[in-house]
């Protein structure tokens, strides 16, 4: 069945009101759009926790930096439709910015506390609060019992999850695992930005973040050094940061789990990736 296309608050409440009445589980996907594999798996894994599945399409602009790419962001909504169709989504929300941000942008934003400053957030400083305001408007909007998002953007996932902790909203957090190209490449909206030539550039950081996984019994040093080497070693990749941290983005201890971040450029495209990495421990 075709999914219904929503684009007001009072269009969304009709169409979820059966679900609500029922208490059914709503499981949400919220997105930028210009949607590929890697939305349709967290579709799919929407599908398996919710009786009604919402997608949204929204670009947020407060999202995006002043010399960031909102204006050049892909936008393909007749695509991302048919994605959403393909994928069984029940009701897709279209919100223009005034539904969103019907005061302006100025009002009242969600702070993502210091791990909103690391990383992603140091490159990018108003962006994790963007992120953080437009999620927290869309649940108070969609209700969801269940949010899926991918753990390509790892650090929203972790700062999404504890937004939900610390203001005790009721929607569980789904991370779903980063879906890839055959030559490792993690897929992402911006990877239609690369020529041939950068396209084959673009695969050094996933190849480096593997080189760090498989040295996870090295300990972190040893993470670093292999990641660091294979970075060094590939031409055309400029490297913004490769960072090893605990899953919750604090200082890695020695033995356990830890995951390995990186950014880089390739030509104008800015490209983020990440792996989890056992530390002091035989990689299976
Ligand atoms: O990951 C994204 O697509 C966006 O940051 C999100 C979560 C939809 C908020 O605009």
């Amino acid at each position: 069945m075709e999914p219904s296309v929503v684009r007001t608050v009072a269009q969304l409440d009709d169409a979820l009101m059966p679900s609500r009445l029922a208490s059914s589980p709503v499981a949400y996907v919220p997105t930028l759009g210009a949607l590929h594999d890697g939305h349709a798996s967290l579709m799919r894994v929407a599908r398996r926790l919710g009786d009604v599945v919402v997608a949204s399409i929204f670009v947020n602009p407060t999202q995006f930096g002043p010399g960031e790419d909102l204006q050049k962001y892909p936008r393909s909504l007749d695509a991302d439709l048919d994605m959403c169709s393909r994928e069984n989504v029940d009701i897709v929300y279209v919100p223009a910015v005034e539904t969103i941000y019907p005061e302006g942008t100025q009002g009242i934003t969600i702070d993502p506390g210091p791990a909103g400053d690391l990383l992603e957030g140091q490159r990018r400083p108003q962006h994790f609060r963007g992120v953080l305001t437009v999620v927290a408007k869309l649940f108070a909007m969609v209700r969801p019992s269940h949010a899926v998002f991918g753990e390509k953007d790892y650090q929203q996932l972790v700062l999404v999850r504890a937004m939900v902790h610390d203001l005790c909203v009721a929607t569980d957090i789904v991370g779903v695992p980063t879906v890839r190209e055959p030559d490792g490449l993690a897929l992402s909206s911006r990877n239609r930005f690369l020529d041939p030539v950068q396209r084959l550039a673009a695969t050094a950081l996933a190849r480096a973040l593997f080189a760090g996984q498989s040295a996870g019994s090295a300990g972190a040093e040893g993470v670093m050094s292999a990641a660091r080497a294979v970075l060094e070693a590939s031409a055309g990749v400029e490297v913004d940061y490769l960072a090893l941290t605990a899953p919750d983005l604090s200082e890695p201890v020695e033995h356990g789990p830890a995951r390995l971040l990186g950014a880089v450029r390739v030509g104008t495209t800015r490209l983020i990736d990440n792996v989890s990495v056992s530390l002091g421990i035989d990689s299976p």
